[in-house]
Parts: C-alpha cells; sequence; structure tokens
C-alpha cells in the first residue's frame, strides 16, 4: 500500500478528488496517511478531517525564522513516512532538503500546459487570466514530478482543455478543474501505486501509455 501524503494550501477540490477516486475504487493499492496545510483556516483541513485523515498545519507565520519552518515541515513530512508527496495547491516554496528527499517521490498538479505558464509567480488565479490576456484557444492541467526548479520536474500527465471566447478566469480555473485537474492527479496517483512509471533519460513515461 502507498503512503500517501496530500499537501494543500485552499479550498482542497483536488484533494476532494483524490479522496473520491480511493473510494471509487479509481486509485488502487494506495491511502493517505496525513494532509499537510501552511494555512490554519484551509478548507482542505476540514475535507481530511472528514474522511477521518490525520490533518497538520505548519504556518510559517508561527516560526520567527524561515528556515525553522523549512525544519517543521519536512519533520511533518518525515512523520508521515510518505512513499509519495502530492502538491495539490501547496503555494509555498519548498524547502530545498524536501525536495531533495523526496526526489522522483514527489509530484505537483499545476492549471496549465507546462512549460507555458508556469514558473516563479504562476499559481493559482492568476494563471488563467495570463492565459486569457494571450489569447490562448487551449489551455489544460499538468502534473509533474518535483525537482529543484520551479515547475520545471519531468511531466508525467498532461490533458487539454478548451478556451472559450467568453471566459472569465473564475470560469476557466473551474472547466480546467473539472476537466483536467480532478482527471489526471488521481491517475497519476495510481499510476504510481500501481508501478506503471518510468523514469528514463531525465524524463518519466506512464507503461500504459
Ligand atoms: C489548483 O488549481 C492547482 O492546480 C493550483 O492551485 C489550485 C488548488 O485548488 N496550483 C497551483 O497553481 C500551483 N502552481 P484546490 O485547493 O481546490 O485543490
Amino acid at each position: 500500500m502507498l503512503r500517501v501524503v496530500v499537501m494543500v494550501s485552499g479550498g482542497g477540490t483536488n484533494l476532494q478528488a483524490i479522496l473520491d477516486a480511493m473510494k471509487d475504487g479509481k486509485i488502487t493499492n494506495a491511502e493517505i496517511s496525513g494532509v499537510i496545510s501552511n494555512k490554519k483556516d484551509a478548507y482542505a483541513l476540514t475535507r481530511a478531517e472528514g474522511a477521518g485523515i490525520p490533518a497538520v498545519c505548519v504556518s510559517p507565520k508561527d516560526y520567527a525564522q524561515r528556515e525553522d519552518f523549512n525544519e517543521a515541515l519536512l519533520a511533518a513530512v518525515d512523520s508521515f513516512a510518505p512513499d509519495l508527496v502530492v502538491l495539490a495547491g501547496f503555494l509555498v516554496i519548498l524547502p530545498e532538503l524536501l525536495v531533495k528527499n523526496y526526489k522522483n517521490r514527489m509530484i505537483n498538479i499545476h492549471p496549465a500546459l507546462l512549460p507555458s505558464f508556469g514558473g516563479k509567480g504562476y499559481y493559482g488565479l492568476r494563471v488563467h487570466e495570463e492565459v486569457l490576456a494571450r489569447g490562448c484557444k487551449v489551455t489544460g492541467a499538468t502534473v509533474h514530478f518535483v525537482d529543484e526548479g520551479c515547475d520545471s520536474g519531468p511531466i508525467l500527465l498532461q490533458k487539454a482543455v478548451e478556451v472559450k471566447h467568453s471566459d472569465t478566469p473564475e470560469v476557466l480555473q473551474r472547466r480546467v478543474m473539472e476537466e483536467a485537474e480532478w482527471q489526471i492527479l488521481p491517475r497519476a496517483i495510481d499510476l504510481i501505486s500501481n508501478g506503471k512509471v518510468v523514469f528514463e533519460d531525465g524524463r518519466v513515461f506512464a507503461k500504459d501509455m
């Protein structure tokens, strides 16, 4: 059984998609051992508690020094002894050591088709605002492994979503979540938990694709 830790900052709809997929048997051989938030009021924590999953908050606001927060965050992750760390809308710069210690064992969901609209400053609604400002006709979501860079790790799954002329950032964000994020994030976990992911020359592939 793959032990998964999910890290969140907000509403936790991606966490919910993972919980639902586990309940429906769309993710097998995996369980969520714990949920970690950097925000005390993140609704994702309520979702975790509702599902009977240990949930903790490690907030930078509780630490005078960034290094102390980094240490506490790493300790919180380690305490669940995860096989896989899933960043599901975790909007915090990760401690270097966390990235290093969980290399090839940490994935992130990004609300665009990387490498477009990724990197520093591209998170949440801002991504969709930029996609609309650029007049893109297609956008989507990406699940990638996390490396030392920002949104630069090997891509595991992507799904495209149509952009409509009438879209607002909020409308587009919702469509990207429904049609892409909530599909490919659970799928990625299921691929990993069933040993169907291979690393090859710095790239990553799903065995059945
Ligand atoms: C999601 O859209 C996710 O792709 C995005 O934050 C949102 C979290 O929503 N992540 C990023 O922008 C990371 N760069 P949720 O809390 O409802 O799952």
